[in-house]
C-alpha cells in the first residue's frame, strides 16, 4: 500500500513537471513567434495597405509611409527587388500596375516607405500623389531580377538619375550595414539631378559616405547653384571614369534613371570596356539596368 502510494505520488510529480515543461515551451514558442517578423507581401495576391504619413521632399516628390497589418510584420523583400503597386484608373476603374523600390527594408518592421515622383500626366504616380492619409492602395511582389547577396562582387558602381536612386540606396545601405558581418564590397555612386532641390535622400547618402570609407557619392547637376563643387551637366564618360570602378570580372555597374539617361549611360559603359548590356538585364550581367 505504502509502496503504491509513494509510486503514485512520484508519478503525479513527474506528470506535473512534464506539464509545466510543456507549458513553458509553448509560452517560449509563442513569444518567439510574436518576435519573429512575418513577411506579408505575396506575389499572386494583393495586400491592401493604408497611407499613414506623407512627407513632401520636393514640389513633385514625396515619401509615403504605409502601415503593415501588424507592427511586427515585414514586407519580406530581398535587397534589390521592388513591389508592384496597383491603382484603379479610368471609368470603369481598371487596375494599373507600376514598380516602386521601397527605401525601407525588413530591418524596420511595421511599415513600408516609398519615394514617388508624381508626374502630372502619370497614371499611378499621380494617383498616389492624391492619396489622403488613411486611404489604401494595393501591393504585390516581390519582383525583379536583381537580388543583392553580400560580397557577390568586389566592387559595385552605380549611376542613378532622380527617383532611380531608390534601388541604389537600398543596396548601398544594406552593404554598409553588412560591414559588421564581413561585407567588403566597395561602392561608388554617381547621382544625377536637375537642381539641388531635386536631390533625394541627400542626408542619408552623405551619412553613409561619412560613416563608411568604402562608399562614395558624386553628385551631378544640370542646373547647379553658384559655387557647386560636384559635376555639372549630363553625366559624361569622364565623370564615370574618374568616379566609378574600372571594368573587371568582379565589378558590377548598376544603372537606374529616366530612359534617355539609361540609354546614354549604357553607351558610356560600353565605350569604357564594360560588357554590352542586354535589353532586359539578368542578375549575372556585368551592367545591370533596373
Ligand atoms: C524597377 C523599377 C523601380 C522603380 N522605382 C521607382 C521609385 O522608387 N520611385 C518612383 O517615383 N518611380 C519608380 N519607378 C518608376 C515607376 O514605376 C513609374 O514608371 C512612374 O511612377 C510613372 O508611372 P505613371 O503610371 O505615373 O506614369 P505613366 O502613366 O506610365 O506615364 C505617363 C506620363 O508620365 C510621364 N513620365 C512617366 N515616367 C517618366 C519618367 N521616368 N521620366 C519622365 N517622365 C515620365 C510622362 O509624361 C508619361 O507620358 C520605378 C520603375 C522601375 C521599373
Ligand atoms: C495613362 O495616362 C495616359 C494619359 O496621361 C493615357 O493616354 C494612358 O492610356 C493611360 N493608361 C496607361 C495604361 O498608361
Ligand atoms: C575598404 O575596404 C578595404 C578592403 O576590405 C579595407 O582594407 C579598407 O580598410 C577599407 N577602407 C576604409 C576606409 O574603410
Amino acid at each position: 500500500m505504502s509502496l503504491l502510494n509513494s509510486t503514485s505520488t512520484w508519478e503525479l510529480g513527474l506528470s506535473i513537471s512534464i506539464l509545466l515543461l510543456c507549458a513553458a515551451i509553448t509560452v517560449l514558442f509563442s513569444i518567439l513567434k510574436a518576435k519573429t517578423p512575418k513577411p506579408v507581401l505575396r506575389p499572386d495576391s494583393f495586400l491592401e495597405l493604408s497611407l499613414s504619413h506623407k512627407t513632401q521632399l520636393s514640389p513633385n516628390t514625396a515619401l509615403y509611409r504605409f502601415d503593415l497589418p501588424q507592427p511586427t510584420d515585414v514586407l519580406g523583400i530581398p535587397i534589390g527587388q521592388h513591389v508592384s503597386v496597383a491603382a484603379p484608373i479610368g471609368s470603369p476603374p481598371k487596375d494599373i500596375l507600376r514598380s516602386y523600390t521601397p527605401v525601407s527594408d525588413d530591418t524596420s518592421p511595421g511599415h513600408v516607405d516609398l519615394i514617388i515622383k508624381s508626374y502630372p500626366s502619370g497614371n499611378v504616380s499621380k494617383y498616389v500623389g492624391q492619396l489622403a492619409v488613411g486611404q489604401t492602395i494595393k501591393f504585390r511582389g516581390p519582383k525583379g531580377a536583381f537580388r543583392y547577396t553580400p560580397n557577390m562582387v568586389r566592387e559595385i558602381s552605380m549611376i542613378a538619375g532622380g527617383t532611380g536612386i531608390t534601388p541604389m540606396y537600398q543596396i548601398a545601405r544594406s552593404i554598409v550595414r553588412g560591414r559588421a558581418n564581413g561585407d567588403k564590397t566597395k561602392v561608388s555612386l554617381i547621382y544625377a539631378n536637375v537642381g539641388p532641390e531635386d536631390i533625394l535622400l541627400q542626408d542619408e547618402l552623405n551619412d553613409l559616405a561619412r560613416k563608411d570609407g568604402n562608399f562614395s557619392v558624386y553628385y551631378v547637376l544640370n542646373k547647379p547653384p553658384p559655387g557647386w563643387a560636384g559635376g555639372v551637366g549630363f553625366v559624361n564618360q569622364d565623370m564615370v571614369k574618374q568616379n566609378l570602378a574600372t571594368p573587371a570580372d568582379d565589378v558590377k555597374l548598376l544603372i537606374c534613371g529616366p530612359p534617355p539617361m539609361v540609354s546614354a549611360m549604357k553607351k558610356i559603359a560600353e565605350s569604357l570596356g564594360f560588357a554590352s548590356p542586354r535589353p532586359v538585364s539578368k542578375l549575372e550581367d556585368q551592367v545591370f539596368c533596373f
